[in-house]
């Protein structure tokens, strides 16, 4: 039921909600891999309002992945202040580099290859897979396991039975539109499906979700020790 109707009702919703985004293409058309791979690396730990105004500087800084390898890392670095989590940076230029000295500039089109970059783990590596290359690859960041927890009642606990939720979303990725659904839950989980007070009566997957009435205890963290 969920995994079979899941998709539709998100990509339909995401049709008339998406949110207008500096590295997202228009609607129908295939946002280049280096924005893609640029952005997604910048909001890992990082808001999208934040996000904005750097991407646009490293873009007009570093126009595609060429330029960007060429620069001196201490010019990414200095570009870097106040993102935080320098190795982001670090990774971000070894990653250009590798891309433009052993890709001939061109990034890699599937998640098995993408994810044997540096600074590319699983999420980045299915984000870039879907979102620029339409591969159904299952991207799952802290927002999309908060809407599979609630979605299916899934009381497994963060971080330890993480993978639970990474499968329950591998149930419900679809062939067709990898990239906007994935966009749509990370959406969903930013503006509907919050940590606290989701507004419910907004979600397109309303009737489909298993865990409405404990929404809010969803997903279940182990307790932090001190
Ligand atoms: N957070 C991480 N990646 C995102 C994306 N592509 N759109 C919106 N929020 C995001």
């Amino acid at each position: 039921q969920i995994e079979s109707h899941l998709a539709t009702r998100m990509l339909d919703w995401y049709d008339q909600h998406r949110r207008s985004l500096p590295w997202r293409a228009e609607p129908g058309i295939r946002p280049d891999p280096y924005h893609v791979w640029l952005s997604e690396i910048m909001l890992q730990q990082t808001t999208v309002a934040t996000v904005r105004d750097y991407y646009r500087k490293f873009l007009s800084l570093w126009p595609d992945v060429r330029e960007m390898a060429a620069a001196p890392l201490d010019d990414i670095l200095a570009a870097w202040a106040g993102l935080g989590y320098y190795a982001r940076a670090r990774n971000l230029h070894k990653c250009a580099q590798t891309v433009a000295n052993e890709h001939s500039g061109r990034f890699p089109e599937t998640e098995a290859e993408l994810i044997k970059l540096p600074g590319i783990g699983r999420y980045t590596a299915a984000a870039v897979a879907s979102i620029a290359f339409e591969e159904p690859a299952t991207v799952v960041d802290g927002n999309i396991e908060r809407v599979m927890a609630r979605l299916f009642a899934c009381h497994a606990e963060i971080p330890k039975e993480r993978e639970q939720h990474y499968q329950l979303a591998k149930s419900c990725t679809p062939e067709l539109r990898p990239g906007d659904y994935a966009q749509s839950l990370m959406d969903l989980g930013a503006t509907v499906c919050t940590p606290r007070s989701p507004k419910c009566t907004l979600c397109p997957a309303l009737d489909l979700c298993l865990g409405r009435m404990e929404a809010e205890s969803l997903p279940r963290k182990a307790p932090k020790k001190n």
